[in-house]
């Protein structure tokens, strides 16, 4: 690794010059900003977006003729276009807004219940987050449908050979995540999804480590559905996305009742809109969903091959550097990693939260802890882990603190 080469792919210094908070100081040290897979920070153009909206053309969606309406509708709907073709979806009605990916898959989970009998099957990994096990575990809970997962080997990558054995003519569904928040290991979704389609079942895609760092294209990965927040990606919180087949989506039942997603409505039954809207009821986050479209403009400025080419850099340069400390346990040490790398250090009683508090004393901030991924920890025999994870403003010297800080966290904690 030339740690110089990232000056050449992009101008981080203007890059840097566009995220307000990187002026802040944290603990007297400047910030060191390693807990993007947590929530990313914003540039002045997602900020600058925002106050514009409320400025300016802040009124409800959908629902008026006058022209604060109208305008609000359009930006909103040229956002879901944004999105579109970000993912490289074949219709704008594929894309529905959502809180985020939680909810994205909780959508799915729920709006599949009347479709799932109890000799049905779904499949998951032991590396996902808690929001891609749980709503499947309630939702097979409450129709008998069968939940089976993926396990993890010993080198943190998934044991794909498994898949076979679990895949049957039963299976209705495969979900996993891309990229392992916790980890920052690349699942091999491609694999997944041809093994998938085969047994006749669909794949839900969770791309909430993934969409912020890897070019996404829908139709030429072939899932079913996949989900992202925007909070990840430079956008505010409380905004995300969910991706379907058109007609998947059509077979599924609505997820929430209420306005903008009917037809009509009697005293006693409801028809409903068409596509996204059947999944859109109540007024949305419309300022976040707005803005969502501005985040992805933000990448699209700098190019998303830029930005993982960047990205990769930085955190292959983190490993090397980690896996140079005696003291330093790496999870996923030869995987292929996106995005975030987790470690411990290798000292009896030591906690990583012990580590997380040490390093923030530096003014760095990375995540501590399981990272909603139980499962994952008691796999590796741990309670947590610390995960620095990545975005385009990072650079080598940044990682070159957070080694000293580590090295520091040693000599105290030894
Ligand atoms: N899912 C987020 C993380 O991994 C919150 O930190």
């Amino acid at each position: 690794m030339n740690p110089n080469k990232e000056q050449t792919l992009l101008n981080i210094q203007k890059i840097r010059s566009e995220f307000p908070i990187l002026n802040r100081k944290v603990n007297g040290n400047p910030l060191v900003y390693f807990d993007n897979a947590a929530s990313s920070q914003k540039p002045r153009i997602v900020l600058d977006a925002i106050d514009e909206y409320y400025k300016n053309h802040n009124a409800n969606v959908h629902r008026g003729i006058h022209t604060l309406s109208q305008e609000a509708t359009v930006m909103m709907e040229n956002s879901r276009e944004k999105i579109r073709n970000f993912i490289n979806a074949k219709e704008a009605c594929e894309v529905i807004f959502t809180r985020g990916t939680t909810e994205s898959i909780n959508l799915v989970a729920y709006s599949m219940e009347p479709l799932l009998k109890p000799e049905d099957e779904i499949i998951i990994t032991e590396i996902e987050h808690h929001s891609n096990i749980v709503p499947w575990q309630i939702v097979c809970k409450r129709t008998g449908a069968k939940l089976k997962y993926i396990p993890l080997k010993d080198d943190c990558t998934l044991d794909i050979e498994k898949l076979d054995e679990l895949l049957n003519e039963n299976t209705k569904l495969v979900a996993v995540n891309q990229v392992s928040n916790a980890l920052g290991v690349v699942n091999p979704i491609d694999v997944i999804i041809e093994k998938a389609h085969k047994a006749g079942a669909w794949v839900l895609i969770d791309a909430a480590q993934s969409a912020p760092h890897i070019a996404i294209d829908v139709q030429k990965m072939d899932c079913d559905f996949l989900a992202f927040s925007g909070h990840k990606m430079y956008a505010p919180t409380g905004v995300g996305m969910l991706y379907g087949k058109q007609e998947i989506l059509n077979q599924l039942a609505p997820f929430h009742g209420g306005g903008e997603m009917i037809k009509e409505v009697w005293m006693d039954h409801s028809t409903y809109e068409r596509l996204p809207f059947k999944f859109e009821a109540g007024t949305p986050n419309i300022e976040a969903n707005i803005v969502l479209g501005t985040a992805i403009d933000f990448i699209d400025s700098i190019g998303m091959d830029v930005i993982h080419q960047h990205e990769h850099e930085i955190l292959e340069y983190t490993r090397k550097r980690l896996l140079e400390l005696d003291e330093v346990i790496v999870y996923g040490k030869d995987a292929e990693l996106s995005g975030a790398v987790s470690f411990n250090l290798n000292l009896p009683g030591v906690h990583p939260s012990d580590v997380g508090m040490i390093l923030d004393k530096k003014g760095i901030a990375v995540r501590t802890g399981h990272h909603c991924t139980q499962p994952i920890m008691r796999r590796l025999g741990v309670k947590g882990t610390v995960r620095a994870s990545f975005t385009v403003f990072n650079t080598t010297e940044e990682v070159d603190r957070l080694i000293d800080a580590v090295k520091l966290s040693i000599r105290m904690l030894g």
